[in-house]
């Protein structure tokens, strides 16, 4: 059996990527986010909702269902996404690490949201300090983005590596909510290093980022 082959089966026989096909997800990272909506309720009907790292929209069709049509959701992602059937969906193709994402954010919602989500990851290379450093960066951008869009109140879900940096972020994001917690979904695979950080309740910042400013 090739590498290539093994991987395939073992695909197969993984519970939520088959109840993802059956249930029509796009993903079965769609069931990550029920487990921690499930768990926090930090997204409610009619919420306005940033989603970062969209592709290929598993995650969009699940806040598209918990928001109902009196919400919204904006996904965002380096990559084109094919459009979902839902009015409160809308996409942009944009890569957040540019200098015109935020601006290319606030023209599409001007108005502030009551949810940031970010599933972004980073092109895995195999060298963990170095993936865990990516995930991080992109991590931060997203923090940007929420400090930039969320209401006072709102919630921020941002996907982590596990990593000597990971203290530091923390740190970095419990400085702007009244409560941060780390998140790992049981759809999340053993093997993955991966987290979520949680925050609720967002507090509003002192200082806008220097790259963020709305001009
Ligand atoms: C794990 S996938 C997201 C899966 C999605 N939550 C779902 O359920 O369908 C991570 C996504 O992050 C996107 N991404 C990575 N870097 C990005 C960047 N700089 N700007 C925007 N999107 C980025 C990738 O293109 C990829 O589609």
């Amino acid at each position: 059996m090739t590498k290539n082959s093994s991987w395939i089966r073992k695909r197969q026989r993984d519970q939520y990527f088959r109840l993802a096909k059956e249930k029509g997800y796009r993903s079965r990272a769609a069931f990550k986010l029920k487990q921690i909506i499930r768990s926090y309720k930090f997204i409610a009907r009619g919420d306005r909702v940033i989603e970062l790292g969209a592709a290929p929209g598993g995650w969009t069709q699940v806040v598209a269902e918990t928001v109902g049509n009196n919400g919204y959701v904006l996904g965002v992602d380096v990559q084109p996404i094919s459009p979902l059937d839902y009015p409160q969906v809308g996409f942009v193709t944009l890569d957040i690490a540019s200098e015109l994402a935020a601006k290319t954010i606030t023209d599409k919602l001007p108005a502030k949201v009551d949810v940031v989500l970010s599933d972004m990851s980073p092109n895995i290379s195999g060298t963990w300090e170095l993936d865990h450093s990516r995930q991080i960066h992109l991590a931060r951008k997203s923090f940007e983005i929420a400090q930039l869009k969320l209401r006072i109140g709102g919630n921020f879900l941002v996907k982590v590596f596990q990593g000597s940096e990971l203290d530091t972020y923390l740190q970095e994001v419990r400085t702007s909510f009244r409560t941060v917690r780390l998140v790992r979904p049981p759809a999340t695979r053993a093997s993955s290093a991966e987290l979520y950080v949680l925050g609720l309740g967002y507090l509003g910042m002192s200082e806008m980022p220097q790259n963020y400013r709305e001009s």
